[in-house]
């Protein structure tokens, strides 16, 4: 649905500023199926935002090809562009609502836009409304809801001309923890039931790891690393990757909580990956080993388990060592 090769973005430099002049987008390829949800993650500055504009044209490469539904962007004209560039529905961080309009005025706007009379922009507008539960608000005005409230208007707004393709810029980064739920319930609804394409950015791992099916990750510019959520999540290659997807699993405990199951546990600690499938009642009492679970942390993503578990090892030194020796012989496995 959406492919990127080689993209470059380099912003004219701002002199003095540090930095000034270094690619915003680096070089840039990747795909995004049709029908998936596409996640983009990386640190404040890392590029999401112009990568995500680069996606529909508002911002111009300065080398590279977006191909959107097999259309090379660069190659259509204007008028052509604008076309495609309304196949493609935004949502963004802080809502971009007008103020002055009602809930069913904003979501109208786009759709008047594009050519629709009064009378089948509100038809359509009270339609995408009730798809984002807000009909019955149609006639407020967006300080009269909440963020997340605000946000479904936001969607609406977006999927009105009924996109196939959804960009989000931190559509949950300003909304708390149980609306950020609603907002992704929501948008896991308009991918399944609409058939929508999502490309969304975010810092959030938790983000990436409760809606998205691929992921890549963004570091100064860069795709550092990309795949499914699953692999990534159990294998992250990059030390980036590594840093976001511990920020959503909490498999290992860290070092705060390892230096508390340290004081009240004296045996040895070893953290074992959930669902690893050796049998490990046999393997402790071969060695005449005594365990208690010090720790454990379990995760679900794309429906699978992903985890760890931690033991407290207790015995004669040399059959710790022994037990030790085999579970660090798997991958995966942190002894501690
Ligand atoms: N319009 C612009 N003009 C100049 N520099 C920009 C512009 N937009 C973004 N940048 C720079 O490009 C880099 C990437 O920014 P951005 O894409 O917003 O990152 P992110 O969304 O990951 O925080 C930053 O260094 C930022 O300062
Ligand atoms: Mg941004």
């Amino acid at each position: 649905m959406i492919e990127l090769r080689d993209v470059t973005k380099v912003f004219p430099a701002a002199k003095k500023s540090p930095g000034a002049g270094a690619p915003a987008v680096d070089g840039v390829s990747l795909a995004v199926e049709r029908g998936s949800v596409f996640g983009v993650v990386g640190h404040s500055g890392a590029g999401k935002s112009t990568l995500l504009r680069l996606i529909n044209y508002l911002e111009t490469p300065t080398s590279g090809t977006v191909l959107v539904d097999g259309q090379d962007l660069g190659a259509l004209g204007e008028r052509r562009r604008r076309e495609v560039r309304r196949s493609i529905g935004m949502v963004f961080q802080q809502f971009n609502l007008f103020r002055s309009r009602t809930v069913l005025g904003n979501v109208a706007y786009p759709l008047r836009l594009s050519g629709l009379s009064r009378a089948e922009a509100r038809e359509r507008a009270g339609e995408a409304l009730r798809f984002v539960g807000l009909d019955a608000h149609a006639r407020r005005y967006p300080e009269q809801l909440s963020g997340g409230q605000r946000q479904r208007v936001g969607i609406a707004r977006a999927l009105a001309t009924e996109p196939g393709v959804l960009l989000c810029d931190e559509a949950t980064s300003a909304l708390d923890p149980r609306t950020t739920g609603e907002v992704l319930d929501l948008l896991r609804r308009v991918n399944g039931e609409l058939g929508v394409t999502i490309v969304l950015i975010t810092h959030e791992m938790e983000v990436v790891r409760s809606l998205c099916d691929h992921v890549a990750v963004m570091a100064a510019g860069k795709v550092v690393e990309t795949g499914g959520v699953h692999d990534v999540f159990s294998r992250p290659a990059h030390p980036v990757t590594g840093t976001f997807v511990r920020s959503a699993l909490h498999d290992v405990p860290d070092a705060a909580t390892l230096a508390r199951l340290r004081a009240r546990h004296p045996g040895r600690l070893v953290t074992v990956p959930v669902g690893g499938g050796e049998d490990l009642s046999r393997l402790f009492r071969e060695h005449d080993v005594d365990f208690t679970i010090a720790h454990a942390g379990v995760t679900e993503v794309q429906a699978r388990t992903l985890g760890g578990v931690t033991f407290e090892l207790r015995g004669a030194e040399r059959d710790v060592a022994a037990v030790l020796a085999r579970l660090t012989a798997e991958e995966e496995v942190v002894a501690r």
